[in-house]
């Protein structure tokens, strides 16, 4: 197991996980993720945060082709959450450092998680520094990237800013830096990842980048704890660019349609509405539930304006993976969307209703009413949902070309 030298002295220390396909048990990963963690040596030889516990073997591995980790004298915690603090009562136990460095929300959660009795932890804020010797570290808490006791430390001498799980992907491959994968590919882990953990605290990520801009950070790489490093100043301001455009909604001329169905008359309606989106010159992409998990369904609704959801009415309700994607989806916080439900049923009718009251319950624009059939969808129905697929088609164009 080999570190890599990022910079001079500076090395990436951590762990690929190959076969990570539940990403903290909420949002898939199907390409794998890594576990970043840093060492710097210098007069004091510091380390920036740790692996996931299994993943430890690996961490190790890396630091002794370095130095013995008993020569570790700092440790910083930017973030407590298991996959990048999960390792430190063990390193606590075999470094023995002379400091242990996290955010005042970091202390608290430290203490919840782990026995900290003897623990020499010293909390940093906002504007604090740390001299290492040759270099100075510079912090500044970035709550709620992802927990609140997140925070970045930014290495002023090596232009070089340690972002925790801001700016992270999930993709584990042999390369290590940005530009060594393709821009499409890149965009796309970089957007999964952010629209499916960090999208609900989108006004904190504004703060959190005028904060960096008022202490004029001048970052030529930002190493993020999860993936890719974006090295150079181009790959580090398409990193920062690429989170001012997620966390700035803007209407997106694209539409996607998710259901489950029982006896396809629910997917039926789907074709119809898809049709009728067509017929406004609005781009689309349909999900069926069974094929596409909860995560998938935000990714591609980052690129999308518009969101159908279709149930058959199940016991008086909605189909399990129907309430699974709406309760995934409502606590993401997506902004900037219309949305309109449909839907069969049988004996007794509701499910297009209640999904039309989750999404007006997330503040998506309802500009229609729900389009439902008894059983299996006639003419009538269908030229309905083709209705629907036009007319939420032809409101999302005109919010696109700002004529709304
Ligand atoms: Fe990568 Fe919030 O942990």
């Amino acid at each position: 197991m080999k570190p890599l030298a990022i910079k001079a002295d500076i090395y990436w220390v951590g762990a690929v996980d190959y076969s990570s396909r539940d990403f903290h048990g909420y949002s898939l990963s199907l390409q794998g993720t890594t576990y970043n963690a840093y060492l710097v040596q210098d007069e004091k030889n510091t380390l920036f945060d740790t692996v996931k516990p299994a993943s430890l073997g690996d961490m190790l591995a890396r630091i002794r082709e370095v130095m013995e980790p008993e020569n570790i004298d700092y440790m910083v915690i930017n973030h407590v959450e298991l996959d990048h603090a999960g390792c430190l009562p063990d390193m606590v136990a075999l470094c023995k450092p002379e400091k242990i460095f996290c955010s005042p929300m970091g202390l608290k959660s430290m203490k919840a998680h782990f026995d900290t009795t003897g623990w020499p932890i010293e909390v940093k804020k906002t504007g604090d520094t740390l001299s290492l010797g040759k270099r100075t570290v510079h912090f500044l808490e970035a709550r709620m990237l992802h927990w609140p006791d997140s925070m970045f430390s930014y290495l002023a001498e090596d232009k070089l800013l340690i972002s925790n799980d801001a700016f992270g992907q999930n993709i584990a491959c042999s390369e290590r830096f940005s530009d060594e994968i393709s821009p499409e590919v890149l965009l796309h882990v970089l957007k999964e990842y952010y629209f499916n953990i960090v999208q609900p605290f989108a006004p904190q990520v504004i703060k959190v980048l005028e904060q960096a801009e008022a202490m004029k950070l001048d970052i030529d790489m930002i190493a993020p704890d999860h993936g890719l490093i974006f090295r150079g100043r181009e790959q580090a301001a398409f990193a920062l660019e690429s989170y001012r455009a997620f966390a700035t909604p803007t209407w997106k001329k694209r539409a996607i349609i998710i259901f489950d169905t029982m006896w396809h008359s629910t997917e039926t309606m789907a074709s119809f509405i898809g049709e009728g989106l067509a017929s406004a010159g609005v781009p689309y992409r349909i999900l069926p539930l069974k094929a596409n998990h909860h995560s998938t369904v935000m990714t591609a609704l980052a690129d999308a304006g518009a969101v159908f959801v279709g149930s058959p009415t199940h016991n008086n309700g909605i189909m399990p993976g129907v309430a699974d994607v709406l309760t995934y989806m409502k606590g993401l916080r997506p902004q900037k969307k219309i949305g309109a439900a449909f839907g069969s049923f049988g004996w007794s009718g509701g499910g297009a209703k209640v999904i039309h009251e989750w999404l007006e319950s997330m503040n998506f624009e309802m500009i229609t009413d729900p389009v439902t059939c008894n059983f299996v969808p006639k003419k009538e129905t269908l030229d309905k949902c083709f209705e629907m697929g036009r007319a939420v088609g032809l409101a999302l164009a005109a919010r696109c070309e700002g004529r709304e």
